[in-house]
């Protein structure tokens, strides 16, 4: 190979390298590293209500940050997303209870902000299960919610959510109870969290 070629190859591949790392790491990284968070005027409130979005009374209860964690180290996000599509991307809203509570008036798409609570934003992977994003208004009881962790063929003979027993223990009582690891309530505190559907304020 004559030494001009090779010298046009690397340059090619390191071009072919430095270029996207350019436009799609450095630059980005750099123009978003000094972003910071807008405080919302008090007209911009909805319904008169708090400015604070997403509400943190209304969003996390009990110990749902440490089922945030349990979440992200089980890999539920290989199966699920939390991510409402606009209705041009896809047929989200027109499944029920996905978007939030209908009947209120109140399902809506996924906007950035709901995640503003998540250190790391769990959008997930694939959907071989449901979207969980308003999965805390869909299944309102513990018991039912820890059913679908532990027995989920229970629930649908041909369920393809994986049980996840390693979070329970058998009853000492000889009674085929399972129960409850903390790992497993944090993670139901976690899940009877998720509401993404809080009205936003205005021109957000
Ligand atoms: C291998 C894929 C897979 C993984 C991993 C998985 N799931 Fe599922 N999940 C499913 C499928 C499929 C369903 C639908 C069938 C059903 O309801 O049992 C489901 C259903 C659910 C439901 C009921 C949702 C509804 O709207 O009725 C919940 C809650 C749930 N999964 C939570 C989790 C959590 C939490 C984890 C991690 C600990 C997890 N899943 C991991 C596949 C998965």
């Amino acid at each position: 190979m004559k030494s001009d070629t090779f010298l046009k190859l690397i340059g090619g591949l390191a071009l072919a390298f430095v270029l996207p790392w350019l436009f799609l790491v450095l630059i980005p990284f750099v123009s978003a590293s000094n972003a910071e968070a807008i405080p919302y005027g008090e007209e911009e409130a909805p319904d008169g209500g708090v400015v604070a979005y997403p509400d943190p009374t209304f969003y996390r209860e009990g110990s749902s940050d440490y089922g945030r964690q349990i979440y992200a180290a089980e890999g539920c996000s290989y199966c699920h997303t939390q991510v409402i599509r606009p209705t041009y991307a896809g047929a989200d809203m027109w499944r029920p209870g996905w978007g939030g509570r209908e009947s209120e008036g109140l399902a809506r798409e996924t906007q950035p902000l709901d995640y503003s609570l998540e250190e790391v934003a769990p959008l997930g992977y694939q959907r071989i299960g449901q979207d969980l994003s308003n999965v805390g208004h869909r299944i309102t009881t513990r018991e039912l919610m820890h059913q679908h962790l532990s027995e989920p063929k229970t629930l649908d003979p041909d369920s393809g959510m994986p049980a996840y027993l390693h979070l329970y223990k058998k009853s000492p009582y000889g009674d085929n109870r399972l129960i409850p690891t903390p790992k497993a309530e944090a993670l139901v505190d976690y899940l009877l969290s998720l509401k993404k559907d809080q009205p936003i304020p205005a021109g957000k």
